[in-house]
């Protein structure tokens, strides 16, 4: 039997308690001088789902709050991004099922609908930044982010050739940044060449240089009917487990002349972000996926979170890792809320 009286110690004064953390946190007032990490509408990006059309907005599946555009709303949307504070966007295209091929060549006709929305932000916003989603996911019929060979394998060499033009064409349509998400070796220095000899060396380069092969993406591939309809991405997305690839994939990227680095998903992946801060100079970036705005939002329509609250802990937990700014579809909101 456990003596309750012999747990307890006899005077308050044996223990010392003259470390008291709780002073820092007495007031409000004080609580904000001690404040180490604060959130800015300028520290978050929208990803924007544009669709062919007009007047077209189709909320999607998993993402509450998040539509697919066409350019004219689009265009709306930007500007009251940008009214709130949000500087950035990043442009994904909903590709018809009859547009997509085996080499995704929607992806590098002149004039696609990724091409016309650059163009139309850029004349509308031109302080907006654009920045385009470089990979060929959405424009290929087995959804896999490069070109196959006749077994499914992900043919590393003749995709860069793709994603360079794509590249190029989204720079002559206006695009301020190039953003590769396709995890093919050797993509940045090879944008990079094809960038400077075509004059648009003004253009940057942010690379999703971390990126896993991470689950939290259903969400997104719903949104542009892009899951692969074979296999999975793990022979180019990298193994959840590791961190030392995640290291040398941003020196090679580093090298290869990216300006900025992303790490993605962000909140399961904070360790990685810190340490890539500590290793590298470059600015860095943080990709809120879409499966983790669902799980937010699912939670929050149960009355289990609240929404706003949630978001924006997790958005100042992703800050507080390391993060520049951060990719996320709640931008306006968390954009609004830190105004
Ligand atoms: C395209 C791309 C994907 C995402 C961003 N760019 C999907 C994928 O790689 O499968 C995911 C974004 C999200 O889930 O919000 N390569």
């Amino acid at each position: 039997m456990i003596n309750e009286q012999k747990l307890q110690i006899s005077s308050l004064e044996t223990v010392e308690l003259t470390r008291r953390p709780r002073r820092n946190r007495k007031s409000a007032a004080i609580r904000e001088l001690v404040q180490e990490t604060r959130l800015h509408p300028s520290y978050f990006v929208s990803p924007l789902f544009l669709m062919d059309g007009e007047n077209k907005k189709h909320e999607i599946k998993g993402m509450p709050g998040v539509f697919r555009l066409s350019i004219d709303l689009a265009l709306k949307e930007c500007i009251e991004l940008y009214q709130v504070g949000v500087r950035g966007v990043d442009l994904f295209t909903l590709v018809a099922d009859d547009k997509k091929d085996a080499r995704g060549s929607e992806a590098i006709r002149v004039g696609n609908l990724l091409q016309r929305a650059t163009k139309a932000i850029k004349s509308e916003i031109p302080e907006l930044c654009v920045m385009v989603d470089v990979a060929l996911d959405p424009f290929t019929d087995h959804g896999h982010d490069g070109v196959i060979d006749n077994e499914g394998n992900i043919l590393n060499d003749e995709t860069l050739a793709v994603l360079g033009v794509m590249s190029a064409l989204a720079a002559d349509a206006g695009a301020d940044i190039i953003a590769p998400s396709d995890m093919m070796d050797g993509r940045v220095g090879y944008i990079r060449r094809l960038l400077d000899r075509h004059d648009f060396s003004h253009v940057s380069i942010l690379s999703y240089a971390v990126k896993y092969a991470s689950s939290f993406y259903g969400p997104f591939r719903n949104a542009l009917n892009s899951a692969p309809k074979f296999g999975d991405k793990k022979t180019y997305q990298m193994n959840p487990a590791n961190f030392r690839e995640a290291m040398l994939e941003c020196s090679l990227d580093e090298w290869e002349g990216a300006d900025m680095l992303m790490v993605k998903p962000a909140l399961p992946y904070l360790d990685i972000l810190t340490k890539i801060r500590e290793a590298s100079d470059l600015p860095l970036a943080a990709y809120h996926v879409s499966g983790e705005y669902a799980m937010i939002m699912a939670a929050a329509q149960n009355g289990w979170v609240d929404a706003d609250r949630v978001l924006m802990e997790s958005m100042l937990s992703i800050k507080r890792a390391g993060a520049n700014f951060i990719l996320t579809y709640g931008a306006k909101r968390a954009a609004e809320l830190s105004r």
